[in-house]
């Protein structure tokens, strides 16, 4: 994988590339599915990229924000990305519609050893906008279903209206050797699911860690708590996957913003193991 600080034509790492929004679509309240079309030398930037990997996307005028690329190249050409609204940047994206310019930078950051994956069960639990760089996993999963064991999804959010990629379900849960888990915090009226924290359906559906890999995202304390309940399940840190989020500005290891101990979590991650990291402290939260 060619890093951005490593490009082939010795430009710039931090200034973009361009790329056009071909489909704006809401995906669930406050979060739109931006796709992107890259244009120019994001072209070949993008022609490979790996489940885990984020890149900056740029509001021209405002700023750059990092997010996960929530798809995968062997479904196309076209970057989709999952975008919550916040503060400025987010702001302005969702200001932006189907023709617009946006600045794109990257791919970046480690991946998934999807490779390492092979023949294990997993189980993937995500946690509101914390879906968006497990899709990737999913779509990996469901395009080479023979390579892998059984897929366990827990999928959660504070209300129904906040679950991401809800049109998808129905795919997921149809594929073979497949389960999908929904719950929320607060049902609406609708709602037949399960009801509660993610780390309650987790204990519920209480998987076993024999040949097993979790793999979660989500808010902090979604982690920090998923992460001890498998632990508890028997799950070890080795078999236990995260991706976490970090303020950062470079992205590419020189600015030093993003750091976590003695690790950089744009470039030794996104992408951890619970052994890589030593286990998370109350402190993570
Ligand atoms: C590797 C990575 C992947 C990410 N993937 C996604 C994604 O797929 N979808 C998505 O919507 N968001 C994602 N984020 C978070 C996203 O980068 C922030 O929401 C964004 O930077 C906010 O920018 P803003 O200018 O709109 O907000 P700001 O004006 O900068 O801040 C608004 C609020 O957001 C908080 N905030 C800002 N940056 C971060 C951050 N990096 N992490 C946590 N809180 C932050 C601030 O504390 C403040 O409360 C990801 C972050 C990282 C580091
Ligand atoms: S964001 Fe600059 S070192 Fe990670």
């Amino acid at each position: 994988m060619l890093a951005i600080s490593e490009r082939k034509n010795g430009a710039n790492p931090m200034v973009p590339y361009l790329g056009k929004l071909v489909k704006v679509k809401d995906l669930a309240a406050e979060i739109k599915l931006f796709s992107v079309e890259m244009l120019d030398g994001g072209r070949e930037a993008f022609s490979q990229y790996y489940p885990g990997q984020f890149a900056f996307l740029s509001a021209f005028g405002v700023g750059e924000a990092p997010f996960g690329i929530a798809s995968t190249p062997e479904r196309g050409p076209i970057l989709d990305f999952a975008v919550n609204r916040l503060g400025s940047v987010t702001s302005e994206l969702h200001l932006l519609g189907e023709g617009d310019i946006v600045g794109v930078r990257g791919p970046l950051g480690n991946c998934f050893p999807m490779d390492e994956f092979k023949g294990k069960d997993l189980i993937v639990l995500g946690g509101g906008i914390g879906g968006a760089p497990l899709r990737p996993v999913i779509h990996s999963v469901l395009d080479n279903r023979e390579d892998y064991g059984d897929l366990t999804i827990l999928w959660a959010a504070r209300h129904p209206s906040l679950l991401v990629f809800s049109d998808e379900y129905e795919q997921w849960r149809s594929a073979p050797g497949t389960r999908l888990h929904l719950t929320v915090d607060q049902p609406d009226d609708l709602w037949d699911h399960n009801v509660g924290l993610i780390t309650e359906l987790l204990e519920k559906v209480s998987p076993s860690p024999k040949n097993a890999i979790s793999i979660t995202c989500g808010p902090p304390v979604m982690i920090y708590y998923a992460s001890k309940l498998l632990e508890k399940l028997g799950f070890k840190a080795e078999q236990n996957y995260v991706t976490l989020e970090a303020r950062m500005h470079c992205g590419i290891g020189k600015c030093g913003r993003c750091n976590l101990g003695e690790k950089l979590v744009c470039v030794d991650g996104p992408v951890f193991s619970m052994a890589e990291v030593g286990g998370l402290r109350e402190s993570f939260l």
